[in-house]
């Protein structure tokens, strides 16, 4: 990348983050990598999103339990959220890495987000609180898997304008 370039990363603060009223903390400690948010939503997770977004890791062991863990399955209803954000900036993708700490939250930085406040729970899943991208590729298949264009402040990537077949949508009563 040269020098300058802007990059985008996705962050997702997943369920134990939001279970544990993490989303102050893990926003402040992003905050010291000096990037500019430019994307910022709550959603749930469906099976779909989790399965397209893990499929990396669909021949591991561990697969159905990331898939359940992303989904909130474990926490109960009122945790089965996110906060996904895009964060732009100057070598972004390397500096929210740094941040988040390594995969596993034992191995991680301990002043790491995931160092800090990640656990490996007794069934083995690593509760690391936050997922980050990778790389620039990784980085914008899961930004455009996970936001639409007018969900974005920018124009990112390009997008196209296309004729929809919208039967119902919901609005304010
Ligand atoms: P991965 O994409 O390898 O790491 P990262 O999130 O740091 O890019 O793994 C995705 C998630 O899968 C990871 O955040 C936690 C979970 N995981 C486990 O539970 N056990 C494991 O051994 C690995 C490698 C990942």
């Amino acid at each position: 990348m040269a020098k300058d370039e802007q990059e985008y990363t996705l962050i997702v603060v997943k369920p134990d983050g939001i279970k544990k009223s993490l989303t102050g903390n893990i926003l402040t400690k992003l905050a010291e990598a000096r990037l500019n948010i430019v994307a910022a939503k709550v959603l749930r997770v469906s099976r779909d999103l989790a399965e397209n977004h893990y499929r990396h890791l669909k021949e591991k062991p561990f697969f159905k339990d990331v898939i359940d863990y992303i989904q909130g399955k474990p926490y109960g209803k009122n945790f089965e959220r996110v906060m996904a954000l895009v964060y732009k900036g100057e070598d972004a993708i390397r500096k929210v890495r740094v941040l988040a700490g390594a995969t596993n939250p034992e191995e991680a930085d301990s002043v790491s987000i995931r160092g800090a406040y990640g656990r490996i729970t007794t069934r083995g899943v690593f509760e690391n609180v936050v997922h980050a991208s990778a790389d620039p590729v990784d980085a914008e298949r899961e930004i455009k898997l996970w936001f639409s264009p007018d969900e974005i402040v920018g124009d990112i990537y390009p997008s196209k304008k296309v004729q929809a077949d919208i039967k119902e949508i919901l609005v304010w009563e």
